[in-house]
């Protein structure tokens, strides 16, 4: 499924829609429904990001504690030429790429390289479009062709034509659990060509009190961010969580190296979710639902999962504080000359 829109300047901007509405619905459901009904109870991140969500996030990526988009931002600022040299890429994808704030640093340097494409992906419609035609406005050498899909199901749909660099940015690997990351990378390790490379953004492991007050801010935007996902839920799924009465919390969880979400009730609380075959869920005063894991890494775990993947690191590049990890990757040249 393709379209070929029109901005206001005239720009085109291509937007391929993978994700068919149903089928998408359908799979959402079933996710949750089964996280519902485990012990404890978790939701997907994708909960998160309706427009409300998506404006949070946006606000958390400015908020002091929140190192991890300065942090890259710093990291692409001072690299982003480098990269363009090393890569010579014709066509950027990002993945999960949000507004693509920060990658305006890659699109400047790459631009200056030759860069002819540029493919954000993401699983949110509304957010594609608009960032499709800022870009698309901004730079008229460029092509834009969004791709509306989910990162775990649609990355054999990418547009694989020509020298790619693959951008997957904001530590949002993170938010994967370890056997949904080890699949998601062996795939980009199976769509990247001999001359195509993947730039992975991860957060690293650093003090606790640091990671907790990243996602546990004084001005509360990651507790609107965290609770706002009951309220999508209950549009989306016919649920009737009552907002207030539940709490965020944030916890580091040392053996697992991630902070993990929360909702706490702070009552009893007997919630029915119409889209889920009438699910009903339980919750004492205290139990919580966890909402999101956000992995923290060192270097040397990253290196070996891409290696896992059948991908070289070739550069990594971190901030001034070492807070967070860019890796530049590519396949393994003794495994392309193995085929
Ligand atoms: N890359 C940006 C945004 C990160 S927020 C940054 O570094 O700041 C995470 C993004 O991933 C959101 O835009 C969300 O819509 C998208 N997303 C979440 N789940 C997804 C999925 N399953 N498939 C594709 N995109 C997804
Ligand atoms: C998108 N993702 C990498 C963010 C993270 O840090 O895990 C989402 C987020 N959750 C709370 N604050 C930000």
């Amino acid at each position: 499924m393709s379209a070929i829109d029109s901005n206001s300047q005239n720009q085109r901007v291509t937007i391929d829609v993978q994700l068919e509405r149903t089928r998408w619905s359908d799979h959402l459901a079933e996710e949750t429904k089964a996280g519902l009904s485990d012990e404890p109870p978790w939701i997907p991140p994708v909960w998160f990001y309706d427009e409300i969500g998506s404006d949070l996030f946006d606000q958390i990526t400015r908020l002091p504690e929140y190192y991890p988009t300065s942090a890259e931002r710093q990291i692409l600022g001072d690299h982003a030429c480098e990269i363009a040299r090393i890569t010579g890429a014709e066509h950027l994808i990002e993945l999960g790429s949000g507004t693509s704030e920060k990658t305006s640093l890659l699109l400047d340097a790459l631009g200056e390289n030759g860069l002819r494409r540029f493919i954000p992906f993401d699983c949110s419609e509304e957010i594609l479009r608009s960032a499709s035609g800022s870009i698309a406005a901004e730079r008229p050498e460029i092509e834009v062709h969004a791709v509306v899909g989910d990162f775990h199901e649609h990355l054999d749909a990418l547009p694989m034509e020509g020298m790619t660099l693959l951008a997957f940015l904001g530590s949002t690997i993170g938010n994967f659990e370890p056997d949904q990351r080890k699949r998601f990378l062996a795939e980009v390790g199976t769509v990247l060509g001999s001359h195509d490379w993947l730039l992975l953004g991860t957060d690293l492991v650093k003090s606790q009190d640091r990671l907790t007050a990243a996602y546990d801010d004084a001005q509360g935007v990651t507790a609107r961010f965290n609770l706002n996902s009951l309220d999508v839920m209950n549009a989306e799924l016919g649920a009737d969580f009552e907002r207030d009465g539940f709490d965020h919390m944030a916890v580091w969880n040392q053996s697992e190296s991630r902070v993990e979400m929360h909702l706490v009730a702070l009552r009893d609380h007997r919630v029915t979710l119409g889209a889920l075959d009438g699910l009903t869920l339980e919750l004492a005063g205290g139990e919580h639902i966890r909402t999101e894991i956000s992995t923290k890494f060192t270097r040397e775990q990253v290196t070996t999962e891409l290696n896992g993947a059948g991908l070289e690191v070739v550069r990594s590049f971190t901030d001034d504080n070492e807070d967070f990890l860019v890796s530049l990757a590519r396949p393994a040249q003794n495994r392309i000359t193995q085929r």
